[in-house]
């Protein structure tokens, strides 16, 4: 068990917390909050107990390995940095710590992620306040998992919370590297809310128990070529695995030898396909909704044109695609679901941000409300079906949300080990 928030003494103490506040926008504009949401109980429990509370996250990426490489100049950084200021986060953050704590909170940016300025910033901190680093990623050394960057850090410090579910599979300066250096010098660490919550539901999807299966797994998304290691894993953890999405038209031509033709398929990975479905616990769907003419500029446009494919057997018009599963398959994997006990969801069945071709995605989630509601452990591993189930009204029928894709992905693929995780310390 890892020691825990509640277990640490904040009292007056500068205490650094790692959150993932890596939210979607458009310029300034944060089009989902829910990360900032999810790491307010954590901050909220701090400040009540008077401690000066200093928040680090990355805001998408900044790519030194690439300028190192000369595959991008100095000006692309800059625009880089530029669009991903971590300080659009700041009125939103203080919106919501001010109605969590029902008072006007102090809440305050840094725009000098080391040095001086950072110093400054941190011991003008009062109990009580927050003070937000702008993005961790503007720092060379962040991803390096930097030694001098991480001390420099742990040296302002008093104490580390982990609460950044998002970038726990990242062994980087801010969520590993502070910490290792705070342990070192007897320094407190511990994980916060939104890791308990994440660390103990995507738990019980790594081994479950024999009366919480059959255990199923829906996967979805583009490609096999980046699932392959958590696809091996859930074969020798699952009852069965549901493909859909891009994935299963490369499962399709290795399994059925169909033509598939525009369709999201790698041809690398057909003998890989056909090893898994031999396995006897792969399930691929048994109809399509082919689509014409996808703007894959915008997704939710119409498509030129959309039909069924009733047979696996049959190939896919040349200039046609797969875009969702069909109603046979709707059929077959909710029955399936709707059986199992514990249920683990990452990636769409369809193209959802298209109305002619959400039916499979809203399907999974009507689905997934059922066995929750029968009493199943249901979870969704983040991203893009976290979004969906967003969309369309079904994220409290959940029994958990992952806050995190990759992260997700990865606890469950290494049996519950991640470096953010493994570094703090235990109770
Ligand atoms: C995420 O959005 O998955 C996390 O914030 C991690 O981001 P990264 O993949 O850029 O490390």
């Amino acid at each position: 068990m890892k020691k825990v928030v509640t277990d640490l003494k904040v009292d007056g103490k500068v205490v650094f917390v790692r959150v993932d506040f890596n939210v979607p926008h458009k310029g300034s504009e944060i089009t989902d909050d829910n990360r900032v949401r999810a790491a307010i109980p954590t901050i909220k429990e701090l400040l009540n107990r008077n401690a000066k509370v200093v928040l680090l996250s990355h805001l998408g990426k900044v790519d030194w390995k690439k300028l190192a490489k000369g595959e991008k100049t100095q000006e692309d950084i800059d625009k880089q940095m530029q669009k991903n200021d971590l300080s659009i986060v700041l009125p939103v953050l203080k919106a919501h710590l001010d109605k969590a704590l029902n008072k006007d909170v102090k809440v305050t940016f840094s725009k000098d992620t080391r040095g001086e300025g950072l110093k400054q910033a941190v011991s003008s901190l009062k109990s009580g306040d927050v003070l937000l680093v702008q993005n961790t990623r503007y720092e060379k050394g962040e991803e390096k998992n930097d030694e001098s960057l991480a001390k420099e850090w742990a040296s302002l410090a008093d104490a580390f919370v982990m609460d950044a579910f998002g970038s726990a599979h990242r062994a980087h300066a801010s969520t590993y590297g502070i910490p290792s250096e705070l342990k070192k010098e007897g320094k407190e660490t511990a994980v916060g809310f939104l890791m308990e919550k994440e660390i103990e539901g995507l738990g019980r999807c790594v081994s479950p128990k024999d009366n919480e299966r059959p255990y199923v797994a829906v996967l979805g998304g583009a490609k096999v070529s980046s699932k392959i290691e958590v696809i091996d894993s859930l074969l020798k953890k699952c009852d069965k695995i549901l493909i859909g999405g891009g994935m299963s038209y490369t499962f399709k031509k290795a399994v059925f030898g169909v033509n598939v033709g525009m369709s999201l398929c790698e041809n690398d990975q057909l003998d890989y396909a056909k090893k898994c479905y031999e396995s006897g616990k792969i399930v691929l769907p048994i109809d399509n909704i082919l689509a014409k003419g996808l703007n894959f500029d915008d997704l939710s446009a119409k498509a030129e044109d959309i039909k069924p494919l009733e047979d696996n057997n049959n190939d896919f018009p040349s200039d046609y695609e797969g875009a969702d599963i069909g109603p046979k398959t709707i059929k077959l994997y909710s029955d399936i679901i709707k059986g199992a006990k514990t249920i683990f969801w990452n990636g769409p069945m369809g193209v959802f941000e298209n109305e002619q071709l959400q039916d499979g995605t809203k399907a999974i989630c009507k689905a997934c409300k059922e066995a929750t509601e029968n009493g199943a452990f249901t979870v969704i591993g983040g991203g893009d079906s976290a979004a969906a189930a967003k969309k369309f009204g079904y994220t409290e029928s959940f029994s958990h949300v992952s806050t995190g894709g990759g992260a997700s992905l990865e606890l469950i693929q290494y049996d519950g080990k991640l470096p953010g995780i493994d570094v703090i310390e235990d109770k």
